[in-house]
């Protein structure tokens, strides 16, 4: 009999798996708080999110001290609500923007609900790591001189392996354009107390999907500005997509994790930063590659690269299993493990243990085969292509139709195609290779 899921998570739970995965709280870090005693609603003395002027500017203030923006705003919708936020304040309907080839999909689809058209730049692909790396800047110069009517640029640092751009070069090229830098910082809430956060390096707008990394409730994120003119326009912005009902428990999260952070940012990251260090060491020394040990990553994100001891990210999910260890992500190639200062000792030492006792195998290796993916020509909108008809369609018979929607094969982590593209042979072959069954095409 199928599980109602109360209890599905309530017997998930109960296998006191340890978390590397989000939230960043790790189901320790609210148990003396009683959140749900706070699930309020907009009352005279609870602020009203959308027009704060109470309770919730004062904790928005104290963000915005501390991460040393113009001005920071909360959401309970998620990062996805800070993109489509930062996405309208930079855009009316038919501009264009130009836009890093890996973008989470909440990015595609707020684009397709604003009418806003991207102009793709494109990304390096790291042939032995199979790892997306930086954007192409030759591409980037390219591409900012043939659209001099871009107002902005929307990158995606950290990735999911936690690869980082470099924002202060993309920074500079393109404030001498007067082109807007915006960051979807997803996975780097905590890049500020490594002195790594996107507000730092020259970035004008950032979301932080704060509930990723920090201890904050999922749906928990903040929207940095850090330009003046800004502040007055992200509040109607968030309004236009947010829910009325934003969740108390998971904004008084926010504040807590903000009070928390002001107190124990710099310290408890850095003593992250070192407990990562000593999992990498294990890693090395049973030749398990890791993503920052070739790229520019950020320090506390666990990407091992399982094929490099003959492994699929699946197989070696199955013995992390084993040791009572439920990671982020696993593809092909890669595990992905998100730790956070709230995880406790025994998590630590069941990934020590787990890491110690693997039996490395005849290393695969990467293959790359549609690695070099190109950009298909785009014959709709991505806003005609997700709002207007459209239809699934078997792989076999998509040749030449135009997809309505991303497929995404990880890693790389670029989309073989985004709505309104045309499948040509290339991308027809890359989706039977990928493993893609059906699509959805317009009609
Ligand atoms: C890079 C990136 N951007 C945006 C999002 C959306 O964030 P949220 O789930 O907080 O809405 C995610 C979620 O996984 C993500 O990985």
């Amino acid at each position: 009999m199928k599980e109602s899921l109360y209890n599905q998570l309530k017997k998930y739970k109960n296998l006191e798996r340890s978390s590397f995965h989000t939230p960043g709280h790790k189901g320790h870090f609210f148990s003396r708080y009683n959140l749900n005693s706070l699930d309020f609603t907009e009352l005279p003395a609870t602020d009203s999110l959308y027009e704060a002027s109470g309770a919730i500017k004062l904790a928005e203030n104290r963000v915005s001290k501390l991460y040393g923006s113009e001005s920071s705003f909360f959401s309970a919708g998620g990062n996805t609500l800070c993109i489509q936020a930062m996405i309208r304040m930079c855009c009316r309907a038919g501009d264009k923007i130009l836009c890093d080839r890996i973008v989470h999909r909440s990015v595609v689809s707020a684009m397709g609900l604003l009418n806003v058209t991207p102009v793709w730049v494109k990304r390096l692909v790291d042939k032995s790591t199979g790892l997306a790396s930086q954007i192409d800047i030759p591409d980037l110069k390219f591409k900012l001189k043939a659209n001099p009517d871009v107002k902005a640029i929307y990158l995606t640092s950290p990735s999911y392996y936690g690869v980082l751009q470099d924002l202060k070069l993309i920074s500079e090229i393109c404030r001498r354009k007067g082109v807007l830098v915006l960051v979807d910082n997803a996975h780097g809430s905590h890049l500020k107390f490594l002195g790594l956060h996107p507000l730092d390096q020259g970035a004008d707008l950032v979301s932080d999907s704060a509930h990723k990394t920090l201890p904050v409730l999922t749906g928990g994120a903040w929207l940095h500005v850090n330009k003046k003119e800004f502040k007055n326009t992200a509040k109607s912005a968030m309004a236009l997509f947010g829910s009325t009902s934003p969740s108390y428990p998971v904004m008084a999260s926010l504040d807590i994790a903000c009070g928390w952070l002001e107190k124990n940012g710099f310290k408890e990251y850095k003593r992250l930063k070192c407990r990562v260090e000593e999992i990498n060491e294990i890693a090395r020394r049973k030749n398990i590659f890791l993503a920052s040990d070739s790229h520019f990553c950020d320090p506390t994100r666990i990407a091992l690269g399982t094929y490099s001891i003959g492994y699929s990210g699946f197989e070696f999910r199955k013995l992390l299993y084993k040791f009572k260890i439920e990671p982020e992500l696993c593809d092909e190639n890669y595990v992905v493990l998100i730790p956070s200062p709230h995880n406790i000792l025994t998590d630590w030492q069941r990934l020590k243990l787990a890491l110690e006792s693997i039996e490395a195998k005849e290393p695969k290796t990467i293959d790359l085969k549609f690695e070099k993916t190109p950009i298909p020509p785009a014959k709709a909108t991505i806003s005609e292509a997700i709002l207007g008809e459209s239809t699934q369609i078997g792989i076999n018979e998509c040749l030449n139709k135009i997809a309505a929607e991303v497929i995404c094969p990880c890693p790389p982590g670029i989309p073989v195609v985004m709505p309104g593209e045309v499948i040509g042979t290339f991308e027809q072959q890359a989706l039977k290779y990928y493993g893609a069954k059906e699509i959805n095409v317009i009609k």
